[in-house]
């Protein structure tokens, strides 16, 4: 199999000012000087892109986008396009996270179509899958993402295009994580559904406690942090449990 290295990826989510962002960018573009094993990605709010992009410009962080329209231009009120993340320096983007299959009703059909649109820009594209607690409490999880997979991963994926995020709902910005062996048997029904050198990243609750265990497991090519991203401190200190 051939070798993926870890990625982990900072979501900022709706948080910070100019003066926040640039500040927390400074920051990791500091630390991200030091040796770390895996490769860096931040992605802050659009309104921030430009000035982040800025300071980490040569840096080993790279810039991402949250979320995209399917379209490449239009009459899309408040929506960006993937090509607009790639014109302010986007390498990657995430779709489907789920504060917008959840958040915003957003189905399978929707963030397939926003993955393609992703390629069509030469973006990334980090696909976020997850179950509800209701789910896994009926003993449906590895059913779910099995379905979101099959639902909303385009045909042609390869591991250049596209990075699975197994991110389980009630995980997210609660504190609470699934065990060891959920994670690693979610990640493994992922392996076995996508191209093996595609990377699969873990999401929900990470912080520089639970890392290393986490970024350990064999399925596990990295992070998806929240919360613990908007302290530099705390993001360099997930990036260094790497493997
Ligand atoms: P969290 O968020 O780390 O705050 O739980 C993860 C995510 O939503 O990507």
């Amino acid at each position: 199999m051939p070798e993926r290295k870890q990625f982990v990826a900072g979501n900022w989510k709706m948080n910070g000012r100019r003066a926040d962002g640039v500040g927390l960018a400074r920051g990791l573009a500091r630390l991200a000087n030091g040796a770390h094993a895996c490769d860096l990605l931040v992605c802050p709010p659009a309104t921030l892109l430009l000035p982040v992009g800025e300071v980490i410009a040569g840096s080993s962080v790279a810039l991402g986008g949250q979320d995209c329209h399917a379209s490449p231009a239009g009459a899309f009120t408040g929506s960006i396009s993937a090509e607009m993340l790639r014109d302010s320096g986007c390498s990657h983007v995430i779709v489907g996270h789920s504060e917008r299959r959840h958040g915003c009703g957003e189905s399978d059909a929707d963030i397939r179509a926003k993955t393609l649109a992703a390629w069509r820009a030469g973006l990334v594209a980090i696909l976020c899958v997850g179950e509800t607690r209701a789910e896994r409490e009926a003993g449906r999880a590895v059913d779910v993402v099995a379905g979101q997979l099959a639902g909303s991963v385009p045909e042609g994926a390869a591991a250049d295009t596209l990075i699975i995020a197994y991110e389980p709902v009630w995980a997210i910005g609660t504190g609470l994580t699934p065990t060891i062996a959920d994670i690693a048997q979610i990640h493994a029904a992922i392996r076995d559904r996508i191209p093996s050198a595609t990377r699969i990243l873990y999401g929900g609750s990470v912080n520089p406690k639970n890392a290393a265990e986490i970024l350990a497991l064999a399925d596990v090519d990295g992070a998806l942090v929240g919360g613990a991203s908007l302290k530099a401190e705390d993001f360099w200190a997930i990036a260094q449990a790497s493997r």
